[in-house]
């Protein structure tokens, strides 16, 4: 049988993770792996799958929170060039889980097609994005998505049509699949609209996010037809401290981890903030952000 040790090139063991996420926090990885090809990626998800080891995809890193104590077993960093290509055939585009969201949009609107300019501002990769069906007040992402290619845990490709793809707030039906690139069907539209859209939206989360912090964007999820952000501000919560760790001033469903923060200073808040809200509004806040 194939063991892990086949894959020392493209291996690093006990790789701290904090500098590939937006908090800059948590330990290290047991395996952190970066196939080179989709080739080279099968036999990773296949060796992983037979030996029974974990296996976790690293997308940008901002949406995750890990653990001070690291992960165990293998993650996952589609960050070679396989991974990136963005492909434009007139309203169809093609692009790799390892592009980053903000490229595909920039390319996109470049080539004058509308529907992912509205998620200007998003961080994060494209298989990050389709995963979790990032978005905000102006649509999310999987809305525009036509196929998606993907490993199943089994390392078998597939391609998943629309009929099979089911996108809610914040959720998708592939998180159990490793996503290898995606097909988007988007809409011509004059450069001016699509600036004035995009303006309007930056303009919005500027004045309204803490974006020069660390942070993981919101780190809960809405509950049906409620703001978390709103909740956590009316417990009285912005501003408290765990540690270096702070629920921002400006936005109180967004964490920031000043310098020398731990992971568990934001498990704290996160506890603190859920309690809260609970004993206060009956709400069960749940969480936006993977927890690794
Ligand atoms: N509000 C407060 N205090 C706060 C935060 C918000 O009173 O501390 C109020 C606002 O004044 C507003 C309402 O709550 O009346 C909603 O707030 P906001 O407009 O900021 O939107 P949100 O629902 O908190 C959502 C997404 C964001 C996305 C924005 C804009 C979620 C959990 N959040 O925020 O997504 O950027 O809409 O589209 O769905 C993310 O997912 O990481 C994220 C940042």
């Amino acid at each position: 049988m194939r063991s892990l040790d086949d894959f020392q090139e493209i291996t690093l063991r006990d790789e701290p993770l904090a500098p590939f996420t937006w908090l800059k926090l948590g330990g290290p990885a047991q395996y952190l792996i970066s196939p080179r090809t989709v080739d080279e990626l099968v036999e990773v998800v296949r060796c992983c799958h037979d030996l029974q080891v974990p296996i976790r995809i690293l997308g940008g890193g901002s949406n995750i929170l890990v653990r001070d104590e690291g992960v165990s077993g293998a993650v996952v960093r589609l960050s070679g060039e396989a991974f990136a290509r963005i492909e434009i055939d007139g309203c169809r585009v093609t692009a790799g889980a390892g592009a980053l969201l903000s490229n595909l949009i920039s390319q996109t609107v470049k080539a004058d097609l509308a529907g992912l300019d509205t998620l200007v501002g998003i961080p994060g990769t494209v298989g990050g994005a389709l995963r979790g069906n990032a978005g905000g007040r102006s649509g999310d992402i999987g809305q525009h998505v036509s196929s998606v290619r993907v490993l199943t845990p089994l390392g078998e490709l597939l391609v998943r049509h629309e009929d099979e793809l089911s996108f809610a707030y914040r959720h998708s039906n592939l998180s159990e699949m490793t996503i290898l690139d995606a097909t988007f069907d988007l809409i011509p539209d004059s450069p001016e609209e699509i600036n004035r859209r995009m303006r309007k939206i930056w303009i919005m989360k500027k004045a309204t996010q803490p974006l020069t912090f660390q942070s993981a964007g919101c780190i809960f999820k809405n509950p049906r037809g409620m703001s978390a952000g709103l909740l956590i501000d009316q417990a009285g919560l912005k501003g408290t401290r765990v540690g270096n760790a702070e629920i921002s001033d400006r936005h109180a469903n967004f964490i920031v981890a000043h310098p020398t923060a731990s992971a568990q200073d934001v498990l704290r808040l996160i506890d603190l903030a859920r309690s809260k809200v609970n004993e206060q509004f009956a709400v069960d806040l749940e969480l936006e952000i993977q927890i690794w």
